[in-house]
């Protein structure tokens, strides 16, 4: 895959002894598309429409490898051979289009979801997060052991059923490898806690059992957080070894993420903060070890990406959120038309539904499930109306527009963007300019007539557009939340 625009970024890169086509891959999002732990059509649709976008290898949501524990109702597992033919499905989609795909194996430990009948949790330790119920037990190393042999059968299954490689998660301080890592959680004295040695013995013995069972054309890839950013947790340096320990154990590339589950914000960083949150930690690992490194965090514009690669922040960017809200952002990047992308402001409506079991969505796209591509013409071109330039408004001429209607938009403003461009104003929401650029050039391209500084009464509908469809998208009225009307008052 080539670009003019960014060239770094669409070159190359081998990982293990795979070429993947280009450095853009996609970190785990979980969906909640999965039905019982199986792959659904939904999903096979989902990953489908990143790959066809250009993505250069997909690291899926993550998959649990045993049964006991849930993490959320809708995530994949594969903890026997029935998870194979979903897994054989998916793997064939995303490869129809020369990207790679890698599961996240993972166990939820003291995460785990609370559905009725889950036995007590399971931990490193006896300590978990302070959200949790009750404190979990620590796992005996019997278990320890048998765990260790579960990945290894995930693994194997899933290279069964054709993917590239997995992705081992052990960063966020999240689950059984990434809490076994850190200080916060692992108080062990046995054999697999005390020292930064033992507490990385667990994750290594994984890593040991995947490679001897899949071979070294199987890529391993293990996620960790280049820095817990919390007094008493996983600090760069600690990483910077692991890092290297990691390398000598045979892994074949590090995804350096950061911060933790429990320190809000830390991992998956919010609207208007700082872009390539993880970049200073995958700058310093990159420097120690000569296997890929991997950034993530907040990077959802193509040059940003471009210019970490090229400055040695990193040999890989890893944008999430950005080809959430835009499946074909790496398509539309590589020919440099990034005015065309939709953008992600950040605002994580996609992680608060996944977290209360909701089905993935986002604020910017509707289409987030599949591509838009999908949209059938419709059976009888009609003329219509849309009343209102806000975010609906224009979404709704866009869409009536691509189905073949004759679209007329109006507004009383000069100008699109109705209550979004105060939304707007504050201070971290600048981003929201973004999406009216990117909406209003959309309409441009559609063919969409826009008609501004006019407002219309029902008489002037009646008269004016007597046989139009009518879609009346004004009205919306911002939502204070109770604490700035507390604010207001005082
Ligand atoms: C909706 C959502 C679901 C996520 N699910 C996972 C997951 O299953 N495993 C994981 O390690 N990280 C998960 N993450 C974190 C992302 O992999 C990524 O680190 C984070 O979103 C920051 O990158 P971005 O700004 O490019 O999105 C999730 C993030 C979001 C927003
Ligand atoms: S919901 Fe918000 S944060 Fe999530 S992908 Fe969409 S715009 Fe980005």
């Amino acid at each position: 895959m080539e670009s003019s625009a960014y060239p770094m970024l669409f070159s190359p890169i081998k990982v293990g002894t795979t070429e993947v086509k280009n450095r853009v891959f996609m970190p785990p999002v979980s969906t909640n598309l999965a039905d019982h732990g199986y792959v659904t059509d939904d999903l096979v649709d989902h990953y489908r429409a990143r790959a066809k976008g250009g993505v250069g290898l997909i690291i899926t949501e993550v998959v649990t490898v045993e049964p006991t524990y849930t993490y959320l109702p809708g995530d994949m597992c594969c903890y026997d051979d029935t998870f194979i033919p979903g897994w054989e499905k998916l793997a064939a989609a995303v490869h129809e289009y020369g990207c790679k795909i890698m599961p996240q194996l993972f166990h939820p430990a003291y995460m785990a979801f609370n559905i009725p009948g889950t036995p007590r949790l399971i931990a490193p330790s006896f300590v978990g997060p302070s959200y949790a119920r009750e404190a979990p037990r620590p796992i005996t190393v019997d278990e320890i052991h048998e765990l260790t042999h579960q990945f290894g059968d995930a693994a194997v299954r899933m290279q069964k059923a054709g993917v590239d490689g997995v992705e081992v998660h052990a960063a966020h301080a999240h689950g059984m490898l990434g809490g076994f890592l850190t200080p916060l959680y692992n108080k062990r004295t046995d054999e697999y806690g005390g020292s930064l040695d033992a507490r990385m013995r667990f994750l290594l013995e994984v890593i040991a059992e995947i490679r001897e069972r899949c071979g070294k054309d199987f890529i391993i890839d293990v996620r960790i957080s280049g820095d817990e950013y919390t007094d008493g947790g996983l600090t760069l340096n600690d990483m910077i070894y692991v890092s290297r320990r990691l390398e000598k154990a045979g892994v074949d590339m590090i995804h350096v993420s950061g911060g933790t589950t429990i320190k809000r914000g830390s991992a998956i960083p919010a609207a208007g903060t700082q872009q390539a949150s993880h970049a200073a930690c995958s700058r310093e690992i990159k420097k120690h070890v000569n296997i890929p490194v991997a950034t993530v965090g907040r990077i959802n514009e193509a040059w940003i990406a471009e210019e970490l690669i090229e400055d040695g922040a990193a040999d890989i960017c890893m944008m999430g959120r950005a080809n959430l809200c835009d499946a074909e952002f790496c398509n539309k990047a590589a020919a440099g038309n990034a005015d065309d992308i939709r953008p992600c402001i950040g605002c994580l409506r996609c992680l608060n539904g996944i977290m209360f079991g909701k089905r993935i969505s986002c604020t910017v796209n509707p289409d987030v499930e599949r591509d838009e591509a999908g949209y059938e013409p419709a059976a009888e071109a009609k003329n219509v109306l849309v009343v209102g330039a806000g975010p609906a408004g224009m979404e709704a001429a866009y869409i009536a527009a691509k189905r073949g209607h004759n679209v007329v938009l109006v507004d009383k403003q000069d100008e699109p963007g109705g209550e979004m461009r105060i939304a707007a104003v504050p201070p971290a929401k600048q981003e929201l300019t973004r999406v009216i650029k990117y909406q209003y050039r959309r309409l441009a391209k559609a063919g969409v007539k826009c008609v501004f500084g006019t407002e219309l009464s029902a008489e002037d509908i009646q008269r004016d557009y007597a046989g139009y469809e009518v879609v009346l998208a004004y009205g919306a009225e911002p939502i204070a939340p109770a604490s700035c009307r507390d604010l207001s008052r005082s």
